[in-house]
């Protein structure tokens, strides 16, 4: 039988998502491995998760101005040795080049805090509630060259409750993101996503708008 896609998950934090996909590969929801976990800090929380599980993982140092496009080169260098098919980006806090971007077309995945295109990059909670927002989530997306821009997957959507917090919102936003990110990733592994020329396209039919998750 052959081997299920291997997949990298990139982060830089506390790595619930990473262990979101890890049960998930686990317990049979993603017909994929993880082959290797890269985290940019060497402190990474989610480096701990791999670690118990017996993940494959590195550190790959990336110093603030530090050449992005050398890192990308060395990055792809380990992802290609551990015949890694396709990358997920589970809160990786740093901006990818366009090289490296342009060398996994279709085959890039990231999970941002936000109803994209609402809010893109830091302090999405916060910007919600300023905002006076009623609805707010998540939206797994494929990674493009200009940052929370690349075409949406999936959505979670949660109404906004009175008196939540930035604390309370994430909390909630996360829950989410840890049901809508092993989906997107286990169609991509299966084989059912693809993105051909711009466009998204999830068991054989483009999609007009993301697949969209709701919690009450
Ligand atoms: C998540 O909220 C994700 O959307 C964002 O960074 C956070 C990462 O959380 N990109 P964790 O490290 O997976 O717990």
């Amino acid at each position: 039988m052959a081997e299920p896609p291997g997949f990298a998950v990139l982060i830089s934090g506390r790595g619930s998502n990473l262990l979101a996909l890890a049960t998930a590969v686990a317990d049979g929801r993603i017909p994929g491995r993880i082959a290797l976990v890269v985290s940019d800090q060497p402190e990474a929380g989610g480096l701990d998760h791999a670690r118990r599980l017996g993940l494959p993982w590195t550190v790959l140092p990336l110093a603030r101005g530090a050449d992005r496009a050398a890192w990308g080169r060395e990055l792809d260098a380990l992802l290609q040795g551990r015949a890694v098919e396709f990358v997920t980006l589970a809160g990786f806090m740093r901006i990818l080049d366009a090289d490296f971007v342009r060398r996994w077309p279709g085959r890039l995945l990231n999970i941002h805090p936000s109803l994209l295109p609402a809010h893109r990059g830091l302090h999405t909670h916060r910007r919600v509630l300023e905002a006076g927002e009623p609805w707010h989530g998540c939206t797994v997306h494929f990674v493009s060259e200009e940052l929370d821009a690349g075409p949406a997957v999936i959505q979670g959507r949660l109404p906004v409750r009175p008196g939540d917090s930035e604390e309370s919102l994430a909390a909630r936003v996360q829950l989410l993101e840890h049901i809508i990110y092993p989906r997107a990733v286990s169609w991509l592994a299966a084989g059912r996503l693809a993105l051909l020329d711009g466009v998204v396209w999830l068991d054989g039919r483009p999609l007009t708008a993301p697949v969209i998750e709701e919690l009450p």
